[in-house]
């Protein structure tokens, strides 16, 4: 008789599936420093990359020397792998200047990001992007994927509370999303938040979740809301150090709380502090003005 098959929980993915969700292994990119002129490199996780830089540890020596934590990403290409990463940069680097800034200049009116609310009709674009993760990542802990019916309900319910933010390139595709929900549904709760942000798997570390949870967070503190919590994975290193660097502070982890893809995972709780006061609290605004939004939106 043959052995029974071990249970599996959760959908089994192919190998190349089960692993971080890396679209893009390899970049290569060009920095921008303050004086004006660019830098060429390559590297496989471009945020950490470019924290490398603006803090000069283990960044290189000329963003060191030509300054540091003022430099911004001006263009980034997406690599098959490191090798054609390392090719592309060597190509980069030998660029005329005019060609560099050609490029930079094609790159920037690409990735123009327009951040607006979301309505009930954005549904199918918003599952869409987070279905990516449910399938091949542990960022979420959700198995089955939702349904674009499931979003529009989700998107209605959120936006009776808090904001549901979304991030658009100039042709209108969706690069990102962020939003709120109540953190328990106790009234002793109403001031409590948690706050979730995923990018399009194609451009993480690019500046789009800094700018889709500064505005949310500058909304919910609008509101009156006194604290968001955001929930991630122990083993999602990026969005940990995301949130120390939006300015989160890690309260609590939960040991061995989730199984997805064949591993126990880790939780960790962060929270940041949007308004402080032992005193009675004023009710939350449901609604903003346009013109807070449009503040907090810029
Ligand atoms: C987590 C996530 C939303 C962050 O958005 P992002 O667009 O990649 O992050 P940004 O490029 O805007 O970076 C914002 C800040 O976080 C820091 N950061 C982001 N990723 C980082 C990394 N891998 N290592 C170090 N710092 C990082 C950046 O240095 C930057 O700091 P700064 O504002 O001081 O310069 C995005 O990577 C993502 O969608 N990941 C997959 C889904 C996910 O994990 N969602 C969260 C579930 S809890």
């Amino acid at each position: 008789m043959s052995e029974a098959e071990p249970i599996r929980f959760g959908p089994s993915p192919s190998p190349a599936e089960a692993q971080e969700p890396t679209p893009a292994p390899a970049w290569a990119y060009l920095l921008r420093c303050p004086d004006g002129s660019l830098y060429g490199g390559w590297t496989k996780d471009l945020a950490r990359r470019l924290k490398a830089h603006r803090s000069g540890k283990g960044g290189a020596r000329y963003t060191k020397s030509h300054g540091r934590d003022a430099v911004r990403l001006a263009y980034a290409e997406k690599c098959a792998d490191k090798s054609a990463a390392l090719k592309r940069e060597a190509a980069l680097k030998k660029l005329l200047k005019a060609d560099k800034e050609a490029l930079a200049a094609r790159w920037a009116a690409d990735n123009k990001i327009t951040l607006r609310m979301a309505t009930p009709d954005d549904a199918a674009a918003v599952c869409a992007l987070y279905n990516w993760y449910v399938r091949h990542g542990t960022q979420t802990f959700q198995y089955a994927p939702s349904t674009v019916e499931e979003y529009r309900a989700n998107i209605a319910h959120v936006r009776e509370n808090a904001p549901f933010i979304l991030a658009e390139s100039a042709d209108g595709r969706l690069q990102g999303f962020a939003c709120a929900h109540l953190w328990h549904e106790r009234e002793a709760y109403s001031w409590d938040v948690e706050t979730t942000v995923y990018c399009a798997p194609d451009c993480v570390g690019q500046g789009v979740g800094g700018r889709l949870y500064r505005a949310l967070l500058a909304l919910l503190k609008a509101q009156g809301y006194y604290n968001a919590f955001a929930l991630v994975a122990g083993n999602n290193r990026q969005s940990n150090d995301f949130h120390r660097a939006m300015g989160f502070k890690k309260m609590a982890t939960e040991k061995r709380t989730g199984y997805k893809f064949g591993q126990w995972l880790d939780l960790d709780y962060w929270v940041m502090v949007l308004h402080e006061g032992d005193g009675e609290p004023q009710p939350v605004r449901k609604t903003l003005t346009d013109a807070e939004i449009a503040e907090a939106m810029g």
